[in-house]
């Protein structure tokens, strides 16, 4: 079966896909994405995604290109047009195609709205159970990461480093020695007591939608929780550390920069909160 992309209003062969080369999102990345996950045919935390787009394409004055209805029933039409059951949902908004100049267009232009659906595997049981690497870089992006861009050339670089390394991720740090996030991931430590520690939704990190859930369901489930950063010499002295990603679920950081946490093994509290995030995800509603 041939893969189908929607692109501006028509839906078309996936490998004919494209944009005009004067879209703003080509020249300056002037746009803004979703990926999300699905489960059973159903996108997961939907309405979440669909709020930090809203959010994000206001923080850029993009207009919205739909109201989130015909938005819902886009991706479900990808969805179905592509067979995907379990898997990965991209959207993308950018500004629209102008002829080249910094500033917005003086007339208002039509923004372009892409989305693509494959079939995608959490990552595997071997690397659930074995747990992860990350290394530490530092974090040289722009004071805006609360958005959505599409700019993501530090998270690319950063993300070719850790795969080098061999390591699954790389944890950006700040100038002040704390961890922002990792490149397409949030990061948490576990501390002693059983504390869940994870940044604050401030404008250093993505506030991702994953981490919203798995704060949720953390609290609903009696556990301790603190929205504060963290050194990368604490997270090597916690009991855990993980990530989460709505590619990634949940998964257990067992060493940083080479160095074990937690003893080197995955922890009860990445465990338990996997298993409860995919009870989550698998109940999300059509
Ligand atoms: N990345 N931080 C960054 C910089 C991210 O790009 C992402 C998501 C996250 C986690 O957010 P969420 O839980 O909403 O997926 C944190 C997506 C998966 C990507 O770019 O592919």
């Amino acid at each position: 079966m041939s893969r189908v992309a929607y692109v501006n209003g028509t839906y078309v062969p996936h490998r004919a896909a494209a944009v005009h080369v004067e879209d703003r999102g080509y020249q300056f990345a002037d746009g803004v994405y979703e990926v999300i996950a699905v489960a059973n045919g159903a996108p997961i935390d939907e309405a979440l995604h669909l709020k930090r787009l809203e959010r994000s394409l206001a923080e850029l004055r993009i207009a919205r290109p739909f109201p989130d209805r015909v938005l819902r029933h886009l991706m479900r039409e990808v969805l179905r047009r592509n067979r995907v059951r379990n898997g990965i949902l991209y959207l993308q908004v950018t500004r629209g195609a102008a002829p080249r100049d910094h500033a917005f267009p003086e007339r208002p232009i039509r923004p372009s709205v892409v989305m693509t659906a494959r079939p995608a595997r959490r990552p595997g049981r071997a690397t659930v159970e074995g747990g992860i690497d990350v290394i530490t870089i530092p974090d040289i992006r722009w004071r805006r990461c609360d958005i959505k861009s599409v700019s993501l050339l530090p998270n690319v670089l950063g993300k070719q480093q850790a795969k080098e390394a061999g390591a699954y991720e790389a944890w950006m740090v700040a100038d002040d020695g704390t961890v922002t996030e990792g490149t397409s991931t949030n990061a948490w430590i576990v501390t002693k007591d059983g504390t869940l520690v994870t940044r604050p939704a401030d404008h250093v990190i993505l506030n991702g939608v994953t981490r919203i859930a798995i704060l949720d369901l953390a609290r609903r489930n009696g556990l301790a929780v603190e929205e504060r950063s963290f050194t990368v010499a604490e997270a090597l002295g916690a009991a855990e550390a993980f990530l989460t990603s709505t590619t990634s679920f949940v998964l257990p950081v067992v060493r940083i920069d080479g160095k074990p946490v937690g003893g080197g093994r995955p922890g009860r509290f990445a465990n338990r909160l996997l298993a409860t995030y995919r009870d989550h995800a698998g109940e999300a509603g059509p």
